[in-house]
This record gives structure tokens, sequence and C-alpha cells, in this order.
């Protein structure tokens, strides 16, 4: 067992969960949540152009696991795609910008995927201006009109890594080709701020309780969560189901700040925060839906530029978010990281990770086809 779990049992109560693991052994072997996260192996598998670029697309990193995404087909080489309002997250992103910069990801990797079958992907984005419920972005996808882009190569091994990492910078060739889609903080300095920074603004989320409570809500417990909704926050595998079923980890626990379980979440970060050797920042000119598409474009290249290199990447958001208990640490990020007019977008913990990664679950391709 590892010293991290030790130390985590040791907090929540770990004989009790020694208890109720031991005498559920067999029960908890059987608990990866393997249907949802089929979804990984099935991308590229499908004959239509469009649904194999949208099944690798719905892989993208987005805002609490929303999947926000749907797509409509539109003739034989035409997509439509929508932001779904159904899957907003009105606490934590009232104005939808980090939906939004999602659907960015969502678009460049569709693209990128469309590039590895020699597909161009001719793009018109907020076709009708940029309203509520207005479609984001029409497709046509062009047979023979790109050449594979490198990154889609990355794709598979690519994920949200929230642990600790190792006490060591990114190799300086490893910045430079990240520099091409946002700021790399080095600086022991910088570093040292922005770690206390986005701590700060990861504690005031966690004890805002609206905002705390959206992503409770979004908490999907144990095998069976997961699979009937294969979104939101997974917490899945025998570690969770075993606190599960020592009753140490429910919704109602991780709403009470008095809890282990919520101590549990905040010994969490506090321990891998500080195991953070450079961060990721991008800080935009506009602050647009236009704005968000494209800064969630240039992610989804850092993102698969970061897995290429070998390195981690996890954003932490909290300190851009638009409501009033976070004015304060939003104002101090702005201070910190934004030019006269700027703002910032995009914050993320940056470095070599434990090399080990649970895919996210994800929802089939079929799931965000809304053909009438
Ligand atoms: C705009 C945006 C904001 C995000 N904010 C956070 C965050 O504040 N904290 C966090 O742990 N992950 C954050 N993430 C990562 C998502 O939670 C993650 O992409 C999603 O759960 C899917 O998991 P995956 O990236 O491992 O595929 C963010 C991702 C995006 C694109």
């Amino acid at each position: 067992m590892s010293l991290t779990r030790r130390r985590t049992l040791a907090l929540i109560g770990g004989g009790t969960v020694f208890a109720a693991a031991a005498g559920a052994g067999s029960f908890l072997a059987t608990r990866t949540p393997h249907a949802s996260i089929a979804t990984w192996a099935a991308a590229g598998s499908y004959d239509d152009a469009r649904l194999n670029a949208l099944s690798w697309a719905l892989l993208a990193p987005n805002p609490h696991n929303r999947q926000p995404w749907q797509a409509e087909r539109v003739g034989t080489d035409g997509l439509r795609l929508y932001r779904d309002p159904a899957r907003a997250l009105p606490q934590t992103d009232p104005f939808g910008r980090q939906l939004t910069i999602g659907m960015g990801c969502f678009i460049e990797l569709m693209v990128i995927a469309a590039s590895a079958s020699g597909h161009g992907v001719d793009l018109t984005l907020f076709p009708q201006g940029q309203g509520d419920g207005h479609p984001v972005a029409e497709a046509r996808f062009i047979p023979g009109a790109a050449s594979p882009d490198p990154l889609f190569a990355h794709v598979p091994a690519r994920g949200t890594i929230r642990e600790a990492y190792e006490p060591r910078l990114p190799e300086p060739a490893a910045v430079q080709a990240l520099g091409a889609h946002a700021s790399v903080i080095t600086d022991a300095e910088d570093v040292a701020d922005l770690r206390q920074l986005t701590w700060d603004g990861w504690l005031a989320e966690a004890l805002t309780p609206a905002a705390h409570g959206e992503t409770v809500d979004l908490m999907r417990i144990g095998r069976r969560e997961i699979e009937a909704n294969p979104d939101g926050l997974a917490m899945g595998g025998p570690f969770f189901e075993s606190l599960a079923l020592a009753g140490l980890l429910t919704r109602d626990v991780q709403r009470d700040p008095e809890s282990r379980g919520f101590q549990f979440g905040i010994s969490t970060f506090e321990r891998i925060i500080p195991a953070t050797p450079a961060y990721a920042v991008i800080a935009t000119p506009g602050n647009d839906a236009l704005t968000h598409i494209d800064v969630g474009r240039r992610w989804m290249r850092f993102d698969l530029t970061a897995t290429g290199q070998g390195l981690a990447t996890h954003p932490l958001l909290q300190v851009t978010q638009e409501y009033a208990e976070m004015a304060e640490l939003r104002a101090q990020a702005q201070a910190m990281l934004a030019g006269e007019g700027e703002t910032v977008q995009m914050i993320a913990r940056l470095g070599y990770g434990p090399g080990r990664r649970v895919p996210s679950p994800r929802w089939p391709v079929g799931a965000l086809i809304r053909d009438g």
C-alpha cells in the first residue's frame, strides 16, 4: 500500500475501512467501471469520418467532466455543434465561460482527429452569432484536405493528473514547445505565489456551500453510479468503493465541512498543490465566447503537447470563477497574471506526474448525437 493511501486511511478512520474491505474483497475486485471507460477504446472505430472524429473529440478535457457537447449531422459531410444547456454549471461557471473553453477543446480535438484520416475541417464558429442556444460551430469534412496532425498520437494517453508532481522543472525543450500554446511559469517565486493562490482558491470554493454543493452533486461514487452517469467527478475503483461501503464517502459527508470525508479532500489538495514545480496560464485581451473557444483550442494543443513530453497537467480554475465569494481572489489572480484589460482564462499545474492515469469516464458517441 502506498504511503499516501496509508495516510489517507489513517485520516478517515482506517480500521473501519479495512474491516469493510476485508469482508468484501471479491466484491471490490469487480468494481472497476469498465463500461464507462470503454469509450476510450471505442474511439476511432466508426465508418463515418464525422462519427470517428467525434468519438475522439469527446475525450477532450472539460469542466467537471460535464461533456457539454452535442452534434447534429448535416447532409453527408457536415456537423452542427452545440453546447447542451442542460449541462451547465450555474454556480461555478455562471456565464458558461469554462464550459465554452471545454467546447473549444472538443472542437480542436475533432479537427486533430479528422486530420488523422486525411480530412480537413472547414469550420464556421457561431454561424448564427453568440446567443444562447445558437450553434457553436458548423463543420464540413473535406476528404484529402489535411495531413495527420502529430498531436493525435498522444490522445489515448491524455488525462488530468490530480497527484503530487516530481520536484523538478519541465525540460527546457518541453517549456519551449508548450510556450506556443500557453505561458509556462517556472520562476521559483512566481510558482510559490501560484501555489498559494490556487490553494486559496481551491479552499474558498470548498468553503462556499453553493459552489461546493455543485461539485458534490456531480460526484459519481462507485461503479454503479459511474456507469449510470459516466460524467462528473468519478470516484471509482476498490479504494473509493471501500470508503463508500464503510459509509465514509457519501454526498452528505462531502457536504459537511466538519466531516472526515471533507477533511480528506482538503488534505489531498493540501498535499498535491505544493507538489507543483510549474504552472501554465492563458490570459486573453477579449472575454467573449469566440475568445473562449480559441482558449479551449489552445488548451487542447497544450494538453496533448504536455502528454507527448511526458508531462502531467491539472487545471485549477477556482480563482477565475465569477461569484461573489471568489471576487477578492479573482482580482488577485487578475493582478498577478493578466496584463491591462486582459482576463485570466486558464491556470493549470504542470510537472512530471506519477506515470499512471485512470481514464476518466465518458458517454459513448451516440449520446451526443442529436439528429432530429
Ligand atoms: C476549462 C476547464 C476547467 C477545469 N477546471 C478544473 C479544476 O478547477 N479542477 C480540476 O481538478 N480539474 C479541472 N479541469 C479538468 C476536468 O475536470 C477534466 O478535464 C475532466 O474531469 C475530464 O477528465 P480528463 O481530463 O482526465 O479526461 C478543467 C478542465 C477544463 C477544460
